[in-house]
């Protein structure tokens, strides 16, 4: 036997009615769960997301090596991985391959790792230089004087079959901070 409700003061098995506003409580707290659990999806996703994500084979040919005069440094073009035939000019990017004694290379970003603007190379004097602030890296991509806080940004790279190769699935940035 319970207390009963407010009409039969205790006499009788029924369970009381709820109050207006214990019901509109119990609606508020569902609204309110449902929200948390909605506003929780997006902060479950970026935790989560990372661990599902798959990238193919992001190793980009950039010919033959033959290209690559050793003591030379020079411009090569390729498609972005991962980018599509809409994106016109924004899937191609750039990288300044320097070839060394041995069939060894280097193959910097073209992008100043001060704020990005697109570097040039000087063959007489063996630099890069930046055109926006006057940042200068010397010929292996470490800075030589201006603006920029550290060298140029490097892909890795290797040789097969014959063809230079270099790993542009992730482009380098400044959390490269050394
Ligand atoms: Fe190159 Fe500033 S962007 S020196």
């Amino acid at each position: 036997m319970n207390d009963g409700c407010a009409e039969c003061k205790g006499g009788c098995d029924q369970t009381p009615p709820r109050s207006r506003r214990g019901v509109m409580f119990m609606i508020g707290a569902g609204l309110m769960g449902v929200g948390s659990l909605v506003a929780a999806v997006p902060l479950l996703g970026v935790l989560i997301a990372p661990g599902f994500r798959r990238y193919g084979n992001t190793w980009i040919d950039l010919g033959a090596v033959g290209n690559f005069p050793m003591g030379q440094t020079r411009l090569a073009s390729f498609a972005i991985p991962g980018s599509n035939p809409n994106d016109g000019q924004t899937a191609t990017a750039a990288a300044w391959v320097r070839s060394m004694e041995g069939q060894k290379f280097q193959v910097f970003a073209v992008n100043c790792a001060h704020l990005g603007c697109p570097v040039k190379w000087f063959q007489q004097s063996r630099l890069f230089m930046c055109p926006c602030h006057g940042g200068v890296y010397y010929e292996d991509g470490s800075r030589a004087s201006g603006p920029p806080p550290r060298g140029l940004f490097e892909y890795p790279v290797k040789v097969e079959n014959g063809h230079l190769l270099i790993d542009a699935g992730r482009l380098p940035g400044l959390q490269e901070s050394v």
